[in-house]
């Protein structure tokens, strides 16, 4: 037997030992014969892998989409979304030459056939749109000049909630029997779901974003609003880190470690206070000067997503000649993280003490140059004052 066999449907020789064919993707069972069963696990196989691989939502859609246009042999397809209050369907994805122009069309639940599948939960297989009374031509096909005919539609369900409808139209003429089967409404059901599930999924990423983002507003302006900590000063020192960090070519999570650690260095302040509280009696300055750095630490070391930050914001007042605290550590035995944070939360205490002079920009900027110049090899690591005078320099320049 020959290991090469010839696909029925675009006569391109293929190996047979792969199933389907390279060319067209339709499988190849015995001599002559093709069905859709190896095309359909294959696509499955790509869109399954593709869920660890592409983080894009759109990207993801537009796969299946085409997976699914392909399988059914159809013209178009689109998926379309309930609003929060499940008042009307929008469109996530129309596929087809002019998928684009319906895009901002809204569809009321209950009304044409993808409205009725959202409102009901119930798939609907029909074959001449023109016979039944739920079509309503007047939405998407006299924006988009297409003509549907005929039409596969099928909720997508997540535990037992709508989110909306996937839909295919118009069986290809050159498709075998011309019309959708009950085998096409299986394979639109199945990719409907990987749809259904990638759309959540995109949802609680970004939802946990927003939260986290949030979250962060909040500590930061907690933190801001002590007396000792004047407004814009977090988000100054992170912005003043990070362009150190970048000059210093540090890269991937050590770079948003240091980001997350400039941002609440100084959250500890709080948890000092508290305890205070808690202990009826009041903290000393120097006191708490001295446990800001071990409580802030403490309390970014129990949140998962940030715990990597926790051995910077202790670290974040240690000196280069081991004059810093809480554990006096020398040189590269403090985390370039924190090296860097504590170079920048230095400069800026430098700052406010000659805050009431009225000096201007360029005054101020010698100022600091001269202070970092001064205290290399003492106070600052060497290469993060050279870094910061390129940056400084770059600064005038831009
Ligand atoms: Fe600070
Ligand atoms: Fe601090």
């Amino acid at each position: 037997m020959s290991i090469y066999a010839k696909c029925s449907n675009c006569e391109e020789p293929f190996e047979r030992l792969f199933k389907f064919c390279p060319n067209c993707g339709l499988s190849v069972v015995g001599e002559g014969y093709t069905d859709h069963a190896g095309v359909a696990v294959r696509d499955l196989f790509n869109i399954a892998r593709s869920f660890s691989s592409v983080l894009d939502l759109e990207v993801l859609l537009k796969k299946i989409s085409n997976a699914v246009e392909r399988l059914t042999r159809s013209e178009a397809s689109s998926v379309m979304l309930l609003d929060d209050n499940k008042e009307y369907l929008y469109f996530k994805t129309a596929g087809g030459e002019k998928g684009n122009l319906v895009k901002t069309i809204k569809i009321p639940s209950g009304h044409g056939i993808a409205g009725w599948v959202a409102k009901n939960g119930q798939p609907l297989l029909i074959k001449d749109v023109s016979k039944d009374p739920r079509f309503s031509a007047s939405l998407a096909d006299d924006k988009s000049g297409f003509k549907t005919r005929s039409i596969l539609c099928v909720p997508m369900i997540i535990q037992d909630e709508i989110i909306g409808v996937m839909e295919v139209l118009n069986k290809k003429s050159n498709a075998p029997g011309g019309e959708f089967t009950t085998d096409d409404l299986d394979i639109l059901e199945s990719l409907s779901g990987f749809a259904a599930v990638s759309i959540v999924n995109s949802r609680l990423t970004s939802d946990q974003k927003n939260f986290f983002a949030n979250i962060m507003e909040i500590l930061i302006a907690a933190v801001e609003s002590r007396p000792r900590n004047s407004m814009g000063h977090c988000w100054r020192v992170a912005q003043a880190s990070c362009s150190i960090a970048r000059r210093l070519k540090i890269s991937g999570q050590s770079y948003k470690n240091i980001y997350y650690a400039a941002i609440l260095h100084d959250l500890g302040y709080m948890g000092v206070q508290r305890q205070a509280r808690e202990r009826s009696g009041s903290v000393s300055y120097e006191k708490m000067e001295h446990q800001h750095p071990i409580i802030g630490s403490e309390m970014v070391s129990t949140i998962h997503l940030i715990e990597g930050c926790a051995p910077l914001i202790r670290a974040h007042h240690e000196m280069w000649d081991g004059s810093g605290f809480p554990s006096g550590l020398k040189k590269e035995s403090i985390p370039i993280g924190a090296r860097i944070i504590s170079f920048v939360e230095a400069m800026e205490d430098f700052k406010d003490s000659f805050d009431g002079e009225n000096l201007d920009e360029h005054e101020v900027r010698v100022r600091l140059e001269q202070f970092a110049s001064e205290n290399i090899d003492k106070l600052f690591d060497p290469q993060i004052v050279a870094a910061y005078l390129v940056e400084s320099t770059a600064g005038i320049q831009s």
